[in-house]
């Protein structure tokens, strides 16, 4: 491996836009359906966005049998039903014919002997000059024997100026065990600065946009801290079930699936301390302070501060569902949590007292993931002495739908009466910016082209995340007395207990 250093210098960290170097990109499992519905359109979206250097070249990596044309052709379907941008002829025939199919097992000496042919071949007629992005979409149990392979083979080794990277997918490891063993096997291939953990929550617009508003804007981070922050609300509602994923979820739960990667990534990135520039390791150091900084919640406290809970039957938008344990390849006395509402503590100067209200669940009645910042409320003095009910100033972070930021403040109603009622500032993306945004992988694929792991998860803030984890997750399936799995109607905002978990504290959970 070359010991030059990888980053493209025009593009470090989040200061700068994409420059990718031209490259191959290999697909692990290129036939699943991660591939068909964001890998091939968010490629296609950048392509279309004229992003893509031209030599960029997609070999799908998989077990069935195929020929290219018959792959292209299945990824095109794939494009025209979940692209971003409307699919056009020309530009995807031209993006097309740079994709392959390469037909191996995981564990074929052969496979990975004619793929190493074939990258060659590749560089020499493309001009991808050697430089390679292996992407592994596959089970984490088929890592360990395709990393391998691609060591046996050379492919983690590079020519003198080219690089070669990993992109792992998650789950990354189902507990703090599972990741360290799961981390050291990507290590024995690829050293930490290649290796890029996705966690696609990252790359959502709004999410980057988090540290924008803190810290290109000076009038927030004077108050951003336990002095003015009454208390802090992040809840990701989907109207969706576990969608045919019931023997990964049955594996996972709410806690694992949503938790320990997307909503810590949020609240790390709502309470980080300003990092010393915008590199990958600044901005990764901050962060990792952040879960480092979180009081463990353990034993007895697990059923104080967490809440369980799992959807039974019930209906959504007008449709009857059917309840977690009938769905599909569940097990039909299934334990599994698909709702978890959590209180948590960031134990630092800055975040002293102030809670953050976590919040995740399946087949609740809207769609939406969002951070709601309350501020502490004005003296009881002058207005709030004299009008009862004066709201606290909430800033919202819309993280999707209708990405935008909106501030609620307190104004006069028109007339002789004094009557206040709360309004909205509202930035809404679509119509400030007049486009839509990037979806997270376009995004989280560019940065991975041009060697930024800014925006993706270090070992190490991994690792502290599932410690944090483990914690909860002993004393639900571990413990003597675990406390109680919830039930709650489809179609429900989740069970009363996570009501009750606010109201001991005075608040309520914001509607959507
Ligand atoms: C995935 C989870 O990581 O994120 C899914 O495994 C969840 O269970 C999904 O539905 C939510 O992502 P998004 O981008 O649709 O909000």
């Amino acid at each position: 491996m070359s010991d030059k250093p990888q980053t493209n210098p025009l593009r470090e960290g989040l200061a700068s836009r994409p420059m990718p170097q031209p490259c191959t990109v290999v697909i692990f499992g290129a036939t699943g359906d991660l591939t068909h519905r964001k890998l091939i359109p968010a490629l296609y979206n950048i392509a279309a966005d004229g992003d893509l250097p031209s030599a960029l070249t997609v070999v799908g990596f998989a077990r069935r049998d195929k020929t290219d044309e018959q792959f292209r052709g299945e990824l095109e379907e794939a494009a025209k039903k979940f692209s971003r941008q409307t699919v056009q002829d020309e530009l995807w025939q031209s993006f097309a014919n740079r994709i392959y199919y390469h037909r191996s097992e995981f564990g074929d000496d052969d496979g990975y002997k004619r793929l190493a042919e074939r990258l060659k071949q590749i560089d020499a007629e493309r001009g991808t000059r050697g430089n390679r992005l292996f992407y592994l979409s596959v089970a984490p149990t088929e890592f360990e024997g395709i990393l391998e392979k691609l060591k046996q083979f050379g492919l983690n080794k590079t020519i003198e100026g080219s690089w070669a990277r990993v992109i792992v997918e998650k789950p990354f490891g189902t507990d703090l065990p599972s990741a360290q063993e799961l981390n050291r096997v990507v290590s024995a291939t690829f050293p930490e600065r290649d290796t890029f953990r996705i966690d696609h929550f990252l790359g959502k617009e709004t999410a980057q946009n988090i540290m924008v508003l803190r810290f290109a804007n000076a009038i927030f981070e004077p108050l951003w801290n336990h002095r003015y922050i009454d208390h802090v609300q992040i809840t990701a509602s989907e109207t969706l079930g576990v969608e045919g994923r019931g023997p990964y979820y049955e594996s996972s739960g709410a806690l694992r699936d949503m938790v320990q990667n997307h909503l810590l990534q949020l609240l790390c990135l709502v309470a980080m301390e300003p990092p010393t520039d915008l590199s990958a390791d600044s901005v990764r150091d901050e962060k990792v302070k952040v879960v480092r900084s979180l009081r463990p919640i353990t034993g007895d406290d697990v059923g104080i501060n967490v809440v369980r809970g799992q959807y039974s039957a019930g209906a959504i938008n007008g449709k009857n569902v059917k309840g977690y344990r009938e769905e599909e390849r569940v097990d039909p006395k299934s334990m599994t949590e698909t709702y978890v509402a959590l209180k948590l503590n960031v134990d630092n100067w800055r975040w002293a007292d102030v809670p953050f209200y976590v919040r995740v669940g399946k087949r609740l009645p809207k769609s939406g993931t969002e951070i709601a910042v309350t501020f502490k409320g004005a003296p009881e003095v002058l207005f709030n002495k004299a009008v009862t009910d004066v709201g606290n100033n909430v800033l919202v972070i819309r993280i999707q739908p209708d990405e935008g930021i909106s501030l609620r403040m307190q104004a006069k109603i028109p007339g002789a009466a004094l009557r206040i009622e709360p309004v909205k500032m509202d930035f809404h993306y679509g119509t400030s910016f007049g486009k839509a945004s990037p979806e997270a992988y376009e995004r989280l694929l560019l940065d991975a082209m041009s060697g930024d792991a800014t925006l993706f998860a270090r070992r190490d803030e991994v690792e502290q995340a599932w410690r944090f984890i483990d914690a909860i997750e002993d004393a639900w399936h571990k413990s003597q007395k675990p406390p109680a799995l919830f039930e709650y109607a489809a179609g429900s905002w989740g069970p009363k207990e996570a009501d009750e978990l606010l109201e001991r504290d005075g608040h309520t959970w914001r509607r959507l």
